[in-house]
């Protein structure tokens, strides 16, 4: 088989079949197939495509290049969440206690954040102490007596993704639904839940910025999950505005506290009322979604969500005491009241640059290695809808100092439109794909 045969059949649209796809990522990862050939090809798949059988061969390919754990030891009820990112997006940290008290196994791998999304692992990290590098047997045991555990992506999971969306990045080839799709899928399959459930973002704040493609994306994500045998469902959500209120790491952790603690925070709650109960359901755990939706809420009023959420910073080595008294949590020297600049309703939001304005005080990272503060960020206190007189509070940036809450004000008016009429709402939870 010759690499230049294959992007050239591509170039002209034709389906590769399944050992060349496989000839391809094993090449590719092994180093015997150039990045300018790779390149090439992507291209093209990018213009030409992939039909679902190319696609799933192509995901299969790429989840067996490194690892494929193996979750067998902690049951049939092993669950795994995958968030194709947004802003204020600590879904998470609530999602996952929720489910460990119904009796699932959250076992999951988990990425830092980059860019204007914040990552899983740098919000646990407002807990003194909390890591997330241990060996494979520790992940195992965690998992199964909390039934949650995050730790950070191994080297070997998926290798042939590292190079793969690497070389995208630079190459321009990022937003082809199959390349995105087996790059998801890929990871999620090598991480060995039974039962998968994607939160697909669509809206300003999204990489996905257009619903159609969301629903698109959502439904192959599903479809090459069922290929491999896993019970899937996908939920495709808002991101014109960011979700719930805060934005920035312990904020943000703040933030998944009080609803574990009870409080309604809407679109929050309900994004993990929506992915908690289709785990609860197509894992087996629970009948139908009324019972699964009894049983998350019950997990909350008991406490016992709550204290999944501190088990688990405990055996992971972190100070859990700020579960139960935020006031522990870091938090930024300097609080700087925004207010609303005119009467009227809040009509728009750009959820992206609000983002930015977290990443710009430090909560975030331009490159890889850059350090994170913790404390800082953004806390809305209005979000799209709602009418505000002026001088009301709009939100609180949470900064270092006073000059960078200064520029987050400009920064963060800047994200807001208002109107006088009340804006039409589209709902928050577009649909549901299983
Ligand atoms: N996230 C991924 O992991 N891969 C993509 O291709 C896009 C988003």
């Amino acid at each position: 088989m010759h690499m230049t045969d294959l992007i050239e059949k591509k170039k002209q649209g034709l389906e590769l079949t399944e050992e060349e796809i496989r000839f391809i990522v094993n090449g590719y990862t092994a180093g015997d197939i150039p990045d300018y050939q790779m390149s090439a090809l992507m291209m093209a798949i990018l213009f030409r495509g992939m039909t679902i059988p190319e696609t799933t061969a192509l995901t299969m390919a790429m989840a067996h290049s490194g690892d494929m754990v193996d979750l067998s030891a902690l049951g049939a009820f092993t669950a795994d969440k995958h968030s194709t990112g947004g802003v204020g997006d600590k879904t998470s940290l609530v999602l996952c206690p929720m489910v460990a008290a119904c009796g699932a196994k959250m076992a999951k791998m988990s990425g830092r954040g980059l860019g204007h999304t914040g990552g899983t692992i740098d919000k646990l990290e407002s807990f003194p102490g909390f890591s997330t590098s241990m060996s494979p047997e520790r992940f195992l045991e965690i998992a199964g007596t909390v039934g949650f555990v995050i730790a950070g992506q191994t080297a070997n999971l998926a290798p042939a993704d590292k190079k793969m969306y690497a070389l995208r990045d630079v190459t321009a080839t990022v937003n082809s639904i199959p390349l995105i799709v087996s790059s998801i899928m890929s990871k999620k399959l090598a991480s060995g839940a039974k039962t998968i459930v994607l939160d697909v973002k669509t809206g300003s704040g999204a990489f996905m910025e257009k619903e159609k493609d969301a629903f698109t994306l959502a439904r192959e994500m599903v479809n090459v999950g069922k290929q491999a045998g896993r019970n899937m469902a996908a939920v495709v959500t808002d991101m014109d505005q960011p979700l719930g209120f805060a934005v920035g790491n312990a904020l943000e952790v703040k933030e998944a506290i009080a609803v574990l603690r009870g409080e309604n925070v809407p679109d929050l709650k309900e994004l993990c009322m929506v992915l908690g109960s289709n785990i609860l359901v197509r894992s087996g755990l629970a009948a139908d979604e009324a019972e699964a939706r009894a049983r998350l809420e019950e997990s909350i009023e008991s406490g016992a969500a709550l204290r999944k959420l501190a088990d688990m910073v405990t055996a992971q080595g972190g100070d859990a005491s700020a579960v139960y008294d935020v006031s522990l949590l870091p938090a930024a020297p300097v609080q700087r009241r925004v207010k609303a600049p005119r009467d009227g309703y809040i009509s728009a939001m750009e959820a992206k640059n609000i983002g930015l304005v977290s990443m710009h005080l430090g909560g975030g990272r331009a490159t890889k290695e850059d350090v994170i503060d913790l404390c800082v960020g953004v806390v809305l206190a209005a979000k799209v809808g709602d009418r505000l007189r002026a001088g009301d509070e709009l939100a609180v940036i949470h900064a270092a100092d006073g000059k960078a809450a200064e520029e987050a004000e400009k920064e963060l008016l800047e994200c807001y439109t208002f109107s006088d009429r009340k804006p039409r709402r589209r709902p928050f939870i577009r649909g549901v794909v299983t």
